[in-house]
């Protein structure tokens, strides 16, 4: 898994170079898919529940799952999200930055800079003998000081031989969910903030796949896979 989240932290290091105003979210894919290969990899998303592209490309309001189109071409003041995943030798990596396109506005630069942080301070939970709640505590309680909306119809997951596997992670507290699985050494798992400008409420598109905003504000994701340790975790999508 350690190879697997290397190539997949490569190419969005790749992609982020791409990153620039006219540039198509299609041709983001093609060479999403490019480099995986040339690398020894698999794209995981491609045909996955029919999925149609190598990554998912979601801008500005679009949460997750943002189809690559050629029609969609970056603008100044846009935020792209890019999510990626890849297989090498059976194993899954999977991981999602979002990038700035040109000049960004102040209050949506700090929500994407502030997701991220999310994505660390819940990373800093992810230690044996802790429970899911405290990663979701972590996630929510920092998003909430800044107002913002924590997705909750989508969440982060266990990863290993496929690219979902249980336990759900998700990034906000319920008291019905108690007080989550209990994490343990050598556990992998997809830790993924999904915020939101304005209400964490989203809607799916006709296209079955693409989840925005239902307000059509803002939104970023920050996602790693990561090692659960005894101490801390080790984060595997990041080079
Ligand atoms: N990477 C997404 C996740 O974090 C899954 C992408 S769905 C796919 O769970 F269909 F595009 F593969
Ligand atoms: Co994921």
């Amino acid at each position: 898994m350690r190879v697997a989240g290397r190539l997949v932290g490569e190419t969005l290091n790749h992609l982020e170079k791409l990153v620039e105003i006219g540039v198509s979210t299609y041709e983001l894919d093609r060479e999403a898919e490019a480099f995986i290969r040339r690398n020894g990899g698999i794209p995981s998303f491609l045909h996955y529940n029919g999925y149609p592209a190598s990554i998912c490309t979601s801008v500005n309001e679009q949460v997750v799952h943002g189809i690559p189109s050629k029609k969609v071409k970056l603008k100044d003041g846009d935020i792209i999200s890019i999510d990626c995943g890849a297989i090498v030798d059976g194993w899954h990596g999977d991981a999602a930055r979002t990038f700035l396109v040109g000049n960004v506005a102040p209050e949506v630069k700090k929500l994407v800079e502030v997701t991220k942080e999310c994505f660390f301070l819940g990373a800093a939970q992810a230690k044996e003998g802790n429970h899911l709640i405290d990663i979701a505590r972590a996630v929510e309680t920092h998003a909430k000081e800044y107002g913002y909306g924590v997705v909750r119809d989508m969440v982060g997951h266990g990863i290993g031989t496929s690219m979902h596997e249980p336990p759900e992670v998700p990034n906000y507290v319920d008291i019905r969910m108690g007080r989550g699985a209990k994490l343990f050494e050598g556990m992998t798992l997809a830790i993924e903030p999904m915020i939101n400008l304005g209400t964490w409420r989203i809607v799916i598109a006709a296209d079955g796949w693409t989840a925005s905003a239902a307000d059509g504000k803002p939104s970023a994701h920050y996602e790693n896979t990561v090692i659960v340790g005894k101490d801390s975790a080790e984060v595997l999508t990041l080079v």
